[in-house]
Parts: C-alpha cells; structure tokens; sequence
C-alpha cells in the first residue's frame, strides 16, 4: 500500500491516479470516500460543523483504508494535507503503507491555487501568508510519516510519477506503456 502525503495542492490526487494506473493498483482518494461519509463537500462540513469533528471522520476514514487487506491489487491512496495532525494517522500511515510526501513550496502551491475557492483553509484574506504557515507547521510532520520524499517542483505528473516509480524499485515491474 501505498500513501501520498503533502499540502494540498501538490498533486496527491493526480500523481496518485496516474502511479495506480501505472503499477496496475487500485486508486483511492480519502477525501473523496469522507465527503460520500459526511453526505456533503467538505467546505460546507467545515462550515457546518468545524474542523475538529471533520478531523473525527478523518481520523477513522485513515484507520480503515490503512486496515484494508493488501493481499491482492496494491493500492495507492491519495489523502487529505491535513491528515498529519493527529498523531494517529501519522503511526497509522507509516506503519501500515509506503509513505511518500509530495514537497511543494507555499510559492509553487499558490500559484496552482490562487483561484480555489474549495479549500476551507484557503478561503482567507491572504492565501500565500497562510500557505506559508501550513508548511512551516506541517513539513516536520510529512517528513516524519513519510519514508520517501519527492519534490514536484517543475517535473511534469508523468515524470512524477516515473521518479516514484523508481524510488520505490517498481521500475522493472511497470514499464511506462508505450
Ligand atoms: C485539508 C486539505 C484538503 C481536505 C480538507 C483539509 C487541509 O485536502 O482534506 O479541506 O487541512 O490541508 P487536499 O490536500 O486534497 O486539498
């Protein structure tokens, strides 16, 4: 199993899509299976009930994705920039899945999120001041959970998703279809 990490923005979902299709994984996004939990997008959960109780569905959406049996089709899951808080997660992550934190710069990640208006943390006077603060917050615990580290910088997804690929030592097993 493998666990993509990193501040929102970075990538998780795509470059977690693209490597599932590549090692011939199941995909799973955990926001996407919290939002069909919660019965409704996340930024009307937020508002609605705080960010506390959404941390709760969180909490428990990452213990059974991580529980899943991985005999049969790995998988590859995409989770959500604020899923190091709780310290459970973070054991849960890095015991139970390859880890591999998604790097990007607070510059980098406004620039691809200067118009989002989905993110409850990011619908704030100053975007880029709070970009900043999440990683400063948050890159000691990515660093923590992870076991790999990639930076998106410039690469495109594919080229991503060739370098986690080769991290990990899957190469020989998936090669890039033609
Ligand atoms: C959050 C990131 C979001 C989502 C929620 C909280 C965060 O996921 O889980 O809005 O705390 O950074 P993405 O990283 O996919 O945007």
């Amino acid at each position: 199993m493998i666990a993509l990490v990193g501040l929102p923005g970075g990538g998780k979902s795509t470059v977690g899509r693209q490597l599932a299709k590549r090692i011939k994984a199941r995909f799973i996004d955990s926001d996407a299976v919290l939002e069909e939990r919660i019965g409704m997008p996340i930024r009307l959960f937020f508002e609605q009930h705080g960010e506390c109780l959404f941390r709760d569905h969180e909490e428990a959406v990452i213990d059974e994705l991580t529980s899943q049996a991985t005999a049969g089709a790995p998988l590859v899951i995409a989770t959500g920039g604020g899923v190091v808080l709780r310290p459970a997660n973070r054991q849960h992550l890095r015991e139970r899945a390859t880890v591999i934190y998604l790097r990007s710069t607070p510059e980098e990640l406004f620039r691809r999120l200067r118009h989002d208006t989905q993110r409850p943390l990011l619908q704030v006077k100053d975007p880029m001041a709070r970009l900043r603060e999440l990683y400063e917050q948050r890159h000691p615990l990515y660093e923590e959970t992870a076991h790999h580290c990639i930076d998106t910088g410039r690469p495109s997804v594919g080229a991503l998703v060739n370098m986690i690929v080769t991290e990990l030592g899957l190469a020989e097993l998936s090669p890039p279809e033609a």
